[in-house]
């Protein structure tokens, strides 16, 4: 599956995955060397792996309440703010723009 991520300096690059292995998008992201923290390892507890959906969204579907729960504890989230452990890769990204918003490490 192919998608854009943009990061926080606004550059994009397109970015292939594989929507067959049941990785998540902060793993991809992490794995193409983004400056995402990840600290909580993907147990959707810590929030910094927050990006927000520029495209692509209703695909995507919505966050989930304990995604929300997280979200809701940032300083600024957006409305279709997510947290990239909680995405599974999958054929519902293709196409589909990714924003950086973890903080800046
Ligand atoms: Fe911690 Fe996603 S990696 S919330």
């Amino acid at each position: 599956v192919n998608f854009t991520v943009e990061d926080l300096d606004g550059n994009r690059q397109e970015i292939e995955a594989p929507d067959d292995m049941g990785f998540s998008l902060m793993e991809i992201l992490k794995a193409s060397e983004y400056p995402i923290l990840a600290t909580c390892g993907g147990m959707a507890l810590c929030a910094t792996c927050h990006i927000e959906v520029l495209e692509g969204s209703d695909e995507l579907g919505q966050a989930s309440d304990i995604e929300l729960d997280q979200l809701e504890n940032l300083p600024e989230y957006y409305p279709t703010s997510r947290l990239a452990c909680q995405i599974r890769i999958s054929e519902m990204l293709e196409g589909a723009v990714i924003k950086l918003r973890g903080e800046d490490v």
